[in-house]
């Protein structure tokens, strides 16, 4: 709503292919500071898949200042030739095909949006997805227009030594002043939105990859100089994901130069750009001094997801961004198999399901719910999704296990074959596994069109040598979508005897089936020898939320003997939800689960060594947002003392298997391979529960203490050194604000581990963190301007620390608030973003719910298009 204006809706039943093609673009961009000139050729023709033939061009534009308009070579004047209508650029009766140059003034020193062209650190960089190159130049910027490019860039030589496009470099040379220029040519006609351009200063690593067909393709990583020794785990991971993708599915790169430009300021974690992926450091930086176990996993699925868009996403792209999910649902599916296979595959499902489970089922719970393939958006910024991408991935990853790995791939090489250098959707996609399986996949494709999150619930009885399950399915209603027709739903099951051993399910000897769920309701009958428990969702077959009554001893059946590590891990997560709920609802104290619990804790740790990462994964309590999500009216602070008091007890409980966890997976040395990982992991997890236990005086922490510290003074890694860290603030444990003084000193010119800095500040327990906060906000350190700090100190201090967020006075809300205000102004895009911290409005108790409203209402009048989107959704 700007000055009250509802903002305008796109639809994707209105969908119209473009007027006009634009077979040629050649791009001139004279870098200048202050006076930055982009010069536009471009050829363009009539579409014939355009029966109305109109023969009125309307070009995108925002923020540019136009200078020129030429066509076919002769001046256009405006007002008689052309005008400006809004942001766009109109030219009446053009002809069936003709030429086109504009000339524009743009001024990427004052871009804070950082959608377009550019500033950070002293380099220019370039965002064009989804609707950034309309603030470069004018263009049709929409993904089904699909260009050759060929972009030439002047710029100063010693202020800009190193100049970079899409495609291959084809020309290069000085110029007057002092000043340079380089050429580059992409063969490959792509959307506007995967254009890109770098100048700067930065220093490269370089290395090569030869392809299955024998072709050598050079591989170049920039980062700025003092992050060159960081560069190496990506290029590490470049290169498997590029042996991966042709192993895997068959598809080998395309271009003779592959590049990675890592940069600081960067509203998302990265971006395809053909040929010239951009970074935010965050996701390619990586040394093991400044960055953890988790950011490494990070920095190798984020370069494999990147790169996998050279196919996925590039070679074949979207109709429309309603389509969005076709290139990043899959792509999404692409890394998390390629991070199953590189490391545990197990660990890696529960890591994903976990991540879509406790963030994307909100999402799909609460005001921002919207399907995998919206039917309509106000800002396509805000639908860069959990749900367009992990609920995406889920969708393809039911269909390759509907149709088996085989078809699977016989499907997506039929998808990149028929489709390559097209613009499609996601009935095309799907259309594939239809053609290669013979499956009738119609009311599979649901999944993509209706929004929420599938109850399944699911009963059972035993009767006369049989196992009757029967499931009833039901997606609750959502913004707009108040009626839902029953999913296709894929579960995989097992049946367990007391012994928890699988039990033969047919006259095979077959121990695992998948029922394919098509109706509301459904029975379906086992005939086994007793009444076993049952192992359901296996692998987590499809994104539902599954409500069975299962009883303590079965789900100690499961975490003791499933093999299907998502079903041990949802079978703990149960365990500790119940104890949880006790707590939280039913007038139990912490105390009151021990004697429940530790059995099945002692059990977990006493087979830790089998895999310690999985082990870690099974110990690891619940969030207080999980918790928070089951309980209404959500009362965040009474959550928060059943999560901090469960975790101080099972501390105290069990403290000597803590240590003895704690101290036999201390290492001396570094290691970074994935059991050394999964080693410190666990270990972080057994010092969790000791310093939670020794901030709430449950147990002496002078020996706790006393090792934190003795980790603070000579770290192995980042991992340990900043859970040291946080073990002490985030607990009070004596000698906490030194260790942080020391760190920041430490690291204070490493912004990737101040950010952590600041992130572990901002997640301090408690309703006096939000003064903290605001202190942090006034840090010389601490830039608005900057994505990754602000996401550090206010996205943390909102998403993942619900007893400040939501302190009683409100004064967290008012600090989110005035956050939000301040950075709609500068970075509309991660306002918005921020806005959705927002979205549990209508589950708090109502004393909450009124004062988190009143901030937000303050901020309609007057919000950017994005935000306003998001507020409007949030308050209704
Ligand atoms: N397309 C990017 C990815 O998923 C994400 C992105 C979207 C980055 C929009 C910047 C802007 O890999
Ligand atoms: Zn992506």
């Amino acid at each position: 709503m700007r000055d009250g204006q509802p903002n305008p809706v796109t639809r994707l039943a209105d969908y119209q292919p473009p007027a006009f093609l634009v077979p040629d673009t050649r791009l001139d961009v004279d870098l200048r500071d202050g006076e930055t000139r982009v010069t536009a050729h471009l050829k363009l023709e009539r579409n014939p898949a355009r029966a109305d033939r109109p023969d009125e061009l309307v070009l995108d534009g925002d923020h540019l200042d136009l200078r020129s308009v030429v066509l076919d070579g002769r001046e256009l004047a405006p007002g008689d030739d052309y005008r400006l209508e809004g942001p766009r650029l109109i030219i009446p009766g053009v002809p069936e095909a003709f030429s086109l140059t504009t000339e524009v003034r743009i001024e990427p020193e004052k871009n804070t949006a950082l959608e377009g062209l550019y500033r950070s650190n002293g380099m220019y960089c370039t965002q064009c997805e989804a609707e950034g190159f309309r603030r470069i130049t004018f263009f049709p910027d929409r993904p089904d227009v699909l260009s050759r490019f060929t972009t030439t860039i002047h710029a100063d030589k010693g202020a800009y030594p190193l100049l970079l496009s899409n495609g291959n470099p084809v020309d290069a040379g000085d110029e007057a002043d002092g000043r340079h220029f380089a050429t580059w040519e992409d063969p490959f006609p792509k959307p506007c939105y995967l254009f890109a351009l770098v100048a700067g200063d930065l220093a490269c690593l370089a290395d090569t990859f030869t392809t299955a067909s024998g072709r050598d393709v050079a591989l170049r990583l920039y980062a700025e100089h003092r992050d060159l020794d960081k560069l190496d785990h990506a290029m590490d991971s470049l290169k498997r994901s590029m042996a991966w993708d042709e192993k895997v599915f068959g598809r080998e790169y395309d271009l003779d130069i592959f590049q990675i430009v890592a940069v600081s300021h960067f509203n998302m974690g990265a971006m395809e750009n053909k040929g010239l992926n951009i970074f935010n450091t965050s996701c390619v930086l990586a040394h093991p001094a400044t960055t953890t176990d988790a950011g490494f996993e990070r920095v190798e699925s984020v370069v494999a997801h990147e790169y996998f868009h050279n196919w996925s996403g590039n070679r074949v792209t979207c109709r429309d961004w309603f389509q969005l999910s076709l290139k990043e649902g899959f792509t999404v599916f692409r890394d998390q198999e390629f991070s199953s296979d590189m490391n545990s595959r197990a660990v890696v499902r529960v890591e994903n399901v976990d991540f879509l489970v406790n963030h994307q089922f909100p999402e799909d719970q609460g005001p921002m719910a919207h399907p995998v393939r919206p039917a309509e958006y106000q800002k396509i910024d805000n639908f860069y999704t959990l749900t367009v991408y992990e609920k995406g991935a889920e969708i393809v990853r039911m269909q390759s296990q509907l149709l088996g790995a085989e078809d699977f791939r016989r499907a997506t090489d039929l998808y990149f074959e028929r489709f390559d250098g097209q613009a499609v959707t996601c009935d095309d996609f799907v259309a594939c596994m239809e053609q290669v399986s013979g499956l009738d996949l119609a009311q599979f494709k649901r999944w993509y069109a209706q929004a929420g999150t599938p109850v399944l619930t699911v009963e059972d009885e035993y009767v006369d040598g049989e196992y009757r399950l029967t499931f009833e399915q039901h997606t609750p209603p959502t913004p707009g979508q108040p009626d839902k027709a029953p999913l296709m739903v894929p579960v995989k099951l097992a049946l367990l005897d007391g012994e928890g051993r699988a039990l033969p399910l047919d006259d095979q000897g077959r121990k695992e089936t998948v029922v394919i769920l098509r109706e509301a309701r459904e029975t379906r009958a086992f005939p086994v020898p007793a009444r076993p428990t049952p192992s359901l969702l296996r692998g987590f077959s499809a994104p539902v939320s599954l409500r069975y009554d299962f009883d303590e001893r079965q789900l100690n059946t499961l975490l003791a003997h499933d093999s299907d590590g998502f079903c041990r891990w949802d079978a703990a997560q149960r365990l500790y939800f119940a104890a949880l709920a006790r707590v939280v609802d039913g007038g139990e104290t912490p105390a009151d689960q021990v004697a429940r619990l530790t059995p099945v804790i002692e059990q977990v740790i006493a087979r830790a060594d089998e895999d310690p990462a999985q082990a870690a994964l099974l110990l690891t309590l619940p969030t207080e947002n999980a918790v928070g999500d089951r309980h209404t009216p959500l009362h965040p602070q009474r959550v928060h003392a059943a999560v901090s008091g469960l975790r101080a007890t099972l501390g105290e409980a069990l403290a000597d298997a803590w240590w003895r966890l704690a101290e036999g997976l201390r290492e001396s040395d570094y290691q970074g391979d994935g059991a050394a990982m999964g080693r410190r992991r666990l270990r972080q997890v057994a010092l969790g529960y000791l310093a939670a236990a020794a901030g709430a005086g449950q147990v002496d922490p002078e020996p706790l203490v006393a090792h934190l510290s003795d980790t603070l003074a000579a770290p192995t890694c980042m991992t340990e050194e900043l859970g040291a860290l946080r073990a002490l603030v985030h607990n009070r444990l004596p000698g906490h604000d030194a260790a942080l003084k020391a760190f920041g000193e430490r690291w204070k010119d490493e912004p990737l581990v101040m950010d952590q800095w600041f992130g572990v500040q901002a997640t301090v327990p408690g309703a006096d963190t939000v003064d903290r906060a605001e202190a942090l906000l006034a840090h010389p350190a601490f830039e608005w301007t900057l994505p990754n700090r602000v996401r550090a100190v206010i996205a943390t201090l909102v998403n993942a620390n619900p007893s400040a967020f939501h302190a009683p006075d409100g004064s967290g809300y008012r600090l989110f608030a005035r956050a939000l205000k301040k950075l709609d102004g500068i970075n509309p895009q991660i306002a918005a973003r921020l806005a959705n911290g927002g979205a549990r409005l209508k589950r708090l108790e109502p004393g909450l719910a009124q004062q988190l409203g009143d901030a937000l209402r303050d901020l309609r009048p007057g919000a950017s298009a994005n935000l306003a989107e998001v507020l409007d959704r949030i308050l209704d």
